[in-house]
């Protein structure tokens, strides 16, 4: 079977969950009083991945994929409701990133940024991330995979946006060299 951008944008979320499991485990140990956890740029560099690719390339994506299914397809109740719901999240998520990464950004410039707010923030960002592709995944995409079809898919991919991960893509970018190091340790 041909690879849709549905596959593409799935990968995209098994890797969104392992970002957010890494960050999981630097936030717990952050609340458990562990200093060491408190690295800024260990906390930032995954918060910026979600301001370089989900925000501005992943979910502009799906929400082309979901307009050009709206165009051809009838959407189940359940559909419709979800698709209202995540396309709020759309408008919502990206101003959450821009928060935290602000947080972050005052505490590595010496403000004074309390840890327990940076705890609270953190575990919002990532309840809120978890949340956005629980929906996806369990009622989205299974009914534009039984309906959407190849000419849709063609579509889909023409109108983009395009954009490379700089994390799972091709290559490694620079910034994103330290992150992709910890994930690897992180996962073996
Ligand atoms: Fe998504
Ligand atoms: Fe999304």
């Amino acid at each position: 079977m041909t690879k849709t951008l549905l596959d593409v944008v799935h990968a995209d979320h098994r890797n969104m969950a392992v970002l957010l499991e890494l960050l999981r485990s630097d936030v717990d140990a952050l609340r458990g009083g562990d200093d060491q956890a408190l690295d800024i740029e260990r906390l930032t560099d995954v918060v910026d991945y979600f301001g370089h690719y989900p925000d501005r390339v992943h979910h502009p994506r799906e929400e082309t994929m979901f307009a050009v299914f709206r165009e051809h397809h009838e959407a189940s109740p359940e559909l419709g409701n979800a698709l209202r719901r995540v396309h709020e999240q759309h408008e919502t998520l990206p101003k959450l990133t821009v928060a935290v990464s602000e947080m972050l950004d005052a505490a590595a410039h010496g403000s004074l940024v309390l840890r327990d707010e940076l705890v609270t923030q953190l575990d919002h960002f990532i309840e809120s991330q978890l949340e956005h592709l629980d929906l996806e995944e369990g009622l989205i995409f299974p009914e534009l995979r039984e309906k959407m079809n190849a000419q849709d898919w063609l579509k889909v991919e023409a109108l983009g946006p395009q954009g490379r991960d700089p994390i799972f893509g091709a290559e490694v970018e620079a910034e994103y060299r330290n992150l992709y190091r910890r994930l690897e340790a992180f996962l073996s």
